[in-house]
């Protein structure tokens, strides 16, 4: 079975984007007209803790599955953010995710922030500077920080294939796809309190590598963004929201005490459900869903509700935070909330809503909160979707207020010129334009690096291309 929905690509120009906006029901903003120079609203400068930001467009943080098994970077990661440092954005939100500690990392892959990595992890980022100064000559008004992550019950530390959760609470259905079986993948309230030390470390080495800020992260199933949903857990970190929101509490405190590092958090700022794949393949709610242990749903897990996620920013305002990197879901169990795609990745289930209601959530979700919050400085996610629209779309979304900034994630690893060429009025490369393919998602469930393969020509030569075109190929066949 196919998408039933029409391709972008196959949309002969705006307005007939606009005309399938209409009939599906789905409300965007939307500028015809894509304005570049000093006459362009993603080009004006924002400010944020009396420092310039030089534009409102975002990379966000993506990982390649691909440093040393010590956490370094190796030359492919290094390719990846001189090419984020090129794009011309002038807000880079962590780069990637980079463990605190080895049990947190994702996959064997992951970069780790400690002592030992430290002068890789900082010419990592030197080297993005380097790449946006030759390009851009200044790099004052960019900003870079790093995501810190422990990836909980998404865990792999040791072995691709091995999923070796950290919970803080038990989900039947997360459970069942993780493989706990028993209460021993729980981490208890020491160890999280020796977690928070080690978050605390790591942006003390972050600050050492140069980075100006860290992301303390809180999204995607992750530990902190599980820990936001951990109703049901006993003891300092879970029940009420003062209690779930103690993590980011006691880290935030950590760091201001040794540290001068501003603070950011990259939030899912809703969640539904996990869904699976159904009779045919679509995505259907998991039968073992428990709802009541999803953040900032409605009752049912299958609707947004902003309000504890508005209480949480309004707790980050408190504690002086002013960046909120925004995202929803998780890629793991519901990825048609978190990035929308024509083409789900081998692991997934067909998308059960046209995509762009998908990006239309976010975008919504986000105008909520930064009209609740006006204070803070949101970066919005979920644009790759909108493909040759994605300017119309961002540029009207920060004309109006409704976002500050506009992230970038999967166009990036196609298009990494896309917002110097936007800013420049440069021609539209049609070619490079993501199609949602899903590979740089796909490849990394089956074990291989991630990457653009049907775009990137980097990628496109590499003998992974062969390997994850004959997996798919198997995977679509099974014998
Ligand atoms: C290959 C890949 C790796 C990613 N790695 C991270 C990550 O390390 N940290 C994170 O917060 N989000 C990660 N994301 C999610 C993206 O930051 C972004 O939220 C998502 O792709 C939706 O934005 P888009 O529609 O522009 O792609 C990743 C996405 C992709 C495709
Ligand atoms: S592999 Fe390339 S085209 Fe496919 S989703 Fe990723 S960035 Fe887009």
């Amino acid at each position: 079975m196919s998408t039933p929905y029409p391709r972008i690509a196959g949309l002969k120009d705006y307005q007939a984007f606009t005309e399938h906006l209409k009939q599906s029901n789905i409300e965007m903003p939307g500028d015809e007209e894509v304005r570049s120079g000093s006459d362009s609203p993603l080009g004006k400068p924002l400010e944020v803790h009396g420092r310039t930001i030089g534009n409102r467009f975002c990379i966000l943080p993506m990982e390649g599955w691909d440093g040393t098994r010590d956490g370094k970077p190796t030359e492919l990661t290094r390719r990846r953010w001189r090419n984020f440092g090129l794009s011309g954005a002038k807000l880079i939100w962590g780069g990637e995710a980079v463990a605190v500690r080895n049990d947190g990392r994702a996959n064997p892959n992951q970069l780790v922030i400690n002592e030992t990595n430290l002068s890789d992890i900082a010419s990592l980022r030197q080297e993005l500077v380097e790449a946006h100064e030759e390009a851009f000559e200044t790099s004052d008004d960019l900003m870079v920080g790093i995501q810190l992550t422990h990836s909980g019950r998404f865990a792999r530390p040791n072995d691709k294939k091995r999923l070796e959760p950290r919970t803080v609470q038990r989900n039947t259905a997360l459970d069942r796809r993780a493989g706990v079986t028993d209460d021993s993948a729980i981490l208890s309230d020491d160890e999280l309190s020796q977690l928070i030390d080690d978050f605390i470390v790591a942006a003390v080495a972050a600050e050492k590598a140069g980075f100006a800020f860290v992301d303390v992260k809180h999204c995607h199933g992750y530990l902190g963004h599980e820990l936001l949903a951990g109703v049901d857990r006993p003891g300092r970190y879970g029940g009420s929201l003062e209690n779930r929101s103690r993590f980011l509490r006691e880290i935030v405190e950590g760091i201001r005490g040794a540290t001068q590092l501003e603070i950011g958090v990259r939030l899912s700022v809703f969640d539904y459900v996990p869904f699976c794949p159904g009779e045919d393949r679509t995505g259907v709610p998991d039968a073992d869903a428990e709802p009541h242990k999803v953040f900032g749903s409605t009752p049912d897990g299958l609707g947004m509700d902003l309000t504890e996620p508005s209480k949480f920013i309004q707790l980050m305002h408190d504690l002086g935070i002013r960046m909120v990197c925004t995202t929803a879901g998780s890629p793991y169990y519901n990825p048609h909330i978190q990035r929308p795609a024509y083409f789900p990745p081998s692991d997934g289930y067909h998308p059960p809503e046209d995509p762009l209601a998908g990006v239309a959530r976010q975008i919504a979700a986000v105008a909520q909160l930064k009209q609740d919050h006006p204070e803070m400085l949101f970066i919005g996610s979920g644009y790759t979707y909108l493909q040759d629209y994605l300017p119309n779309v961002g540029q009207a979304v920060v004309d109006r207020g409704m976002a500050d900034s506009i992230g970038l994630g999967r166009m990036v690893l196609s298009y990494p010129d896309l917002p110097a060429d936007v800013l420049r009025g440069s021609v539209w490369q049609r070619k490079k334009v993501c199609r949602t393919f899903s590979d740089c998602t796909t490849a990394p469930r089956q074990g291989i690096i991630s990457g653009c393969y049907p775009l990137d020509p980097f990628y496109k030569k590499m003998d992974e291309r062969k390997q994850l075109q004959e997996i798919k190929k198997a995977l679509a066949n099974p014998a």
